[in-house]
């Protein structure tokens, strides 16, 4: 006779459960050191191992950033919806864009590209999005904010790769600067109907 779903596989004997195994997430593995592999890219050893550091930082941040959009374009309600709900979908295709140039500039350069949740989140700095956000001028305010941020951040980032004197990082940020600044310009203009 096939079993019912309300058959139990212990034949209903229920057993004591350990609380402190149910409750209890498992243990991560430390992270591995990065390694380095060789390229006839002409820059600095020395050079490259600081750069990727700097733009394993920044990969954290532009993924963080891209998960708000999508929180954002999910979640968004009222009045003004369709049009934020599209406007957050853009500026999280844009943002898509900046994590795989970031990305692929440090694996161009011998590295790894830490771009696992768990890399984001022990590296990240942008500010966490707030859960229970509804309206759309919630939404225009944290998605300004964390653009800000993300900004600000690669602006940093550039004089950092300037100083490290890789033109093509700090060319590659610049860029993505731009963008992020033409999308916080998109989403502020909301909050900025009344001077
Ligand atoms: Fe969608």
């Amino acid at each position: 006779m096939p079993r019912t779903i309300t058959q139990r596989r212990d034949g209903g004997k229920r057993r004591t459960a350990d609380r402190s195994k149910a409750v209890t997430a498992p243990e991560r593995e430390p992270r591995s050191e990065p390694k380095l592999y060789t390229t006839k890219n002409d820059l600095p050893e020395d050079r490259r191992v600081e750069v990727i550091d700097l733009l394993n930082q920044r990969l954290a941040e532009a993924i963080d950033l891209q998960t708000q959009c999508k929180q954002a374009h999910w979640n968004v309600k009222g009045p003004s919806f369709i049009g934020l709900h599209k406007l957050f979908d853009d500026v999280n295709e844009d943002v898509e864009g900046y994590v795989d140039l970031i990305a692929e500039r440090a694996v161009q350069l011998g590295g790894i590209a830490e771009g696992t949740i768990g890399a984001v989140e022990s590296r990240s700095t942008l500010p966490d999005y707030p859960i229970g956000l509804s309206s759309g001028p919630e939404h225009v305010a944290a998605l300004s904010d964390a653009l800000a941020a993300f900004g600000r951040t690669v602006r940093i980032g550039i004089a950092e790769m300037d100083e490290l004197e890789d033109a093509d990082s700090a060319d590659m940020l610049t860029d993505i600067s731009r963008g992020v600044d033409k999308w916080l310009w998109f989403v502020e203009a909301h909050q900025q109907g009344t001077p």
